[in-house]
């Protein structure tokens, strides 16, 4: 028999939820896109509206799905139909389940790329500091059609496979347990890097703002940024709220995984753009920086091949972690409203993946010329879930927060029935919620779609 009545086992401590958050929020969001967007929008001032938009807008979607989770006991799709019986709102959850499909379908060829790094790194050879080594040696490995769908498929197999086997639970353990060794290696790399002759002008690149570089454009590539990283928007985090204690501090808990995130974040970026002008790599280099320069900070350092080993394979950890929390969504979605078994639903899940990701593992190769919207596949992917599906995901969440649920609900939930003495931050969390965070989210969504 399957298990589609799962006891709701909840997780252990405080510690417990506060990691398996963190193993959800922190993945190639921070090491690889962060750096990429961050490049090509100018640095600092991208940087500093990135910030803002996560302590303004990605904040408080997080503590609004945590809390409606943590109300409802369920999914994103049962907890609207539980809290909001007979209403459209589960519409939000089913949105949500196309955002994590399509994620999954670019974040896979990502994913493959790390994979394909730590096989290349035990190799050798791409250790170099010269910018067209490393360029060369990246652009070897995306413009060739079999190698990318290759890795992709490793991916959704490693993946999948993790899944089918019930392994699940065991494997976040060990990234939840590994994410803190990625953070001390970034901060071994960071200090490599700042200490290159040449590197403080990457230091000045990412924290001296230059407004004027800033268009509507890349505000709205900021905001969504910013939901992307800490895997908000789309009901994962309702989710996530289901499993937590009735004695967790929702908003503690939530900020924490911010700032971690933001830290995880910024560490990435010191350990690169110092490197980018160290050695004269263009910072406008998009979705190669990670790793075109990951591999000139290591050729400087002693030891430099194995520590690169080390580095990507924690990546490849903490993508894994990510892509878990992603992958979930449609097969729980496939075993609970089309009465899949878990396993078909996993092997359907797979298959449409292999399908769709496929057109966005070849758009550096066969498929480079099919675009729709002026952009590739994999373009098109990244953008329409960051930029739109998941911002909008958030305003509805924020909008059902604050005007349908209510202030006496949300009090209740977040100062756990009272007994939490901090009703001043739940007062400005649903002004918050209620206002601020969906002006914004409007406000920044048509602009920066032209839609004004
Ligand atoms: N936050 C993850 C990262 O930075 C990606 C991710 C996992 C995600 N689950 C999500 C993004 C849900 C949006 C929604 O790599």
């Amino acid at each position: 028999m399957e298990n589609n009545v799962k006891p709701r086992a909840g997780f252990g401590t405080a510690i417990g939820v506060l990691a398996a958050t963190l193993g959800s929020a922190i993945g190639l969001g921070n090491i690889w896109k962060f750096p990429s967007l961050t490049g090509t929008n100018g640095g600092a001032a991208f940087v500093l509206v990135y910030i803002l938009a996560t302590l303004l807008i990605g904040l408080p979607v997080m503590i609004s799905e945590h809390a409606l989770g943590r109300k409802a006991k369920a999914d994103a799709i049962t907890t609207f139909r539980k809290l909001a019986p007979g209403s459209a709102w589960w519409l939000v959850g089913v949105a949500g389940v196309l955002a994590a499909f399509l994620i999954m379908a670019f974040y896979t060829e990502v994913a493959g790329w790390v994979f394909a790094y730590i096989v290349k790194a035990i190799g050798g050879g791409i250790l170099s500091t010269d910018p067209e080594v490393t360029s060369a040696a990246f652009a070897n490995l995306i413009t060739d059609p079999t190698q990318s769908l290759i890795w992709q498929w490793v991916v959704l197999v490693w993946v999948a496979g993790i899944i089918l086997f019930g392994v699940s639970k065991g494997i976040e353990r060990m990234t939840k347990r590994l994410l803190p060794l990625l953070f001390l290696l970034l901060v071994v790399v960071g200090i490599r890097s700042i200490t290159l002759p040449g590197g403080g002008e990457g230091l000045t690149f990412l924290f001296k703002p230059d407004f004027s570089q800033l268009t509507w454009q890349s505000v709205l590539i900021a905001m969504g940024l910013a939901f992307f990283k800490l895997s908000v928007g789309m009901g994962t985090m309702i989710t996530y709220g289901s499993y937590f204690r009735e004695d967790q501090n929702i908003p503690a808990t939530a900020a924490r995984v911010m700032l971690a995130d933001v830290a995880v974040s910024l560490l990435a970026g010191i350990a690169i753009f110092p490197a980018v002008f160290a050695y004269g790599f263009e910072p406008t280099a998009g979705p190669s920086l990670l790793f075109i320069t990951i591999p000139a900070v290591f050729s400087s350092m002693p030891g430099g091949s194995i520590f690169m080993v080390l580095f990507f394979i924690l990546a490849a950890i903490a993508a894994t972690g990510a892509m878990l929390s992603l992958f979930e969504v449609p097969v729980a979605f496939l075993n609970e409203r089309c009465k899949m078994s878990r396993k078909t639903a996993t092997l359907v899940t797979f298959a449409l993946l292999a399908l769709v990701g496929s057109t966005a593992a070849l758009s550096n190769s066969s498929m480079a010329n099919f675009k729709l919207l002026g952009k590739t596949m994999f373009d098109l992917f990244d953008y329409a879930t960051s930029n739109v599906l998941l911002p909008v995901g958030g305003l509805f969440i924020c909008l059902f927060v604050g005007w349908r649920w209510g202030y006496p609900q949300v009090k209740a939930e977040l100062t756990n029935g009272g007994k939490l003495n901090n009703e001043r931050i739940v007062r400005a969390f649903f002004g918050i919620a209620k206002i601020v965070t969906p002006v914004l989210v409007l406000v920044v969504l048509l602009n920066g779609l032209g839609l004004f």
